[in-house]
């Protein structure tokens, strides 16, 4: 099916469709380490959350489910694309406690609501300012309400074994990227002294880091990363057409040996709680 052109507020990952399907498969794998943490965190029936920065909904939906019909999710994203597709796919779903809000986190207000909950990400490592951002996820949540981050801590932890020159020098371009672009790949390590500035109790900080085969779903979500962020990378002119290729069949040739080893990039769960006064 041809995509339909539109006019998009982009990101250095792009919103195209085979960005809306990467999410999904990064949402599949990343699914159970989600539901463990909102399970910890105490998100339960009738809660009110916010998923920021929200892309087409994976974990919105999924937190749909665990708040229930007495509860509600407000999904906050600034691409109208992904915010179509999010749409789409509640009706699909028949979703009615899941709402879908086109905004921006730098420039706009979140949508008034006294929410129990916020869910963020791998949004902060792509914002001008996640202070802005930690600030009205802070202002947005009711005294004993939680915020939960998953973003990551150190990118260049993205390792394999036996090495991978190229792919190696490719990370180091995704994170080149992704600061030219005004963000900051290992960001998770501002989020706690930032919320405890705004009166919030660090519950948990956590680093998320998998050791993993090609049979993996782990790996899933990286090979389908490294897939379509290349053509990106080729289309954003950060390098060209030819290295992407040698990239690639480094990565496929690992990929194909069921020994390799991939150790993924680290992520910090970050878990804190609005102080009642
Ligand atoms: C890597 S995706 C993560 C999406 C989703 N949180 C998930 O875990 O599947 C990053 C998302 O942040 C959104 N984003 C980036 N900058 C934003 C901004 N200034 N305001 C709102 N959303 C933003 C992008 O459009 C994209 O959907």
């Amino acid at each position: 099916m041809a995509e339909t052109p539109t006019v998009d507020r982009d990101y250095v990952l792009g919103t195209r469709d085979q960005e809306t399907l990467r999410l999904g498969f990064q949402h599949e794998a990343w699914a159970p380490i989600a539901h463990e943490c909102w399970i910890r965190s105490g998100i339960s029936e009738g809660d009110r959350v916010i998923d920021v920065g929200a892309g087409p909904g994976y974990a919105a939906f999924d937190l749909a489910r665990l708040v229930g019909d007495r509860g509600h999710v407000t999904a906050v994203e600034r691409s109208s694309r992904f915010v179509e597709a999010g749409r789409a796919m509640a009706r699909g779903r028949g979703a009615a406690n899941v709402e879908f809000v086109e905004l921006d986190l730098m420039t706009d207000a979140l949508p008034p609501g006294q929410y129990d909950a916020a869910w963020c990400r791998w949004v902060c490592s792509f914002v001008d300012s996640p202070v802005v951002l930690l600030r009205k996820v802070a202002e947005a949540l009711v005294p004993g309400g939680v915020a939960m981050f998953h973003e990551y801590v150190d990118y260049a932890s993205w390792r394999f074994s036996p090495s991978l020159p190229l792919v190696e020098e490719y990370i180091g371009l995704v994170m080149q990227s992704w600061r030219e672009a005004g963000g900051e790949p290992d960001v998770a390590t501002s989020i706690p002294p930032i919320l405890a500035l705004h009166g919030f109790e660090i519950e948990r900080v956590e680093p998320r880091v998998y050791c993993v085969r090609p049979a993996d779903p782990m790996w899933s979500w990286i090979s389908t990363f490294v897939e379509s962020n290349l053509s990106r990378l080729v289309e954003l002119e950060t390098c060209g057409a030819d290295w992407a290729r040698a990239v690639r069949t480094e990565f496929r040739a690992a990929q194909a040996d069921p020994e390799t080893l991939m150790i993924t990039p680290m992520v910090l769960e970050v878990v804190a709680r609005r102080k009642s006064v």
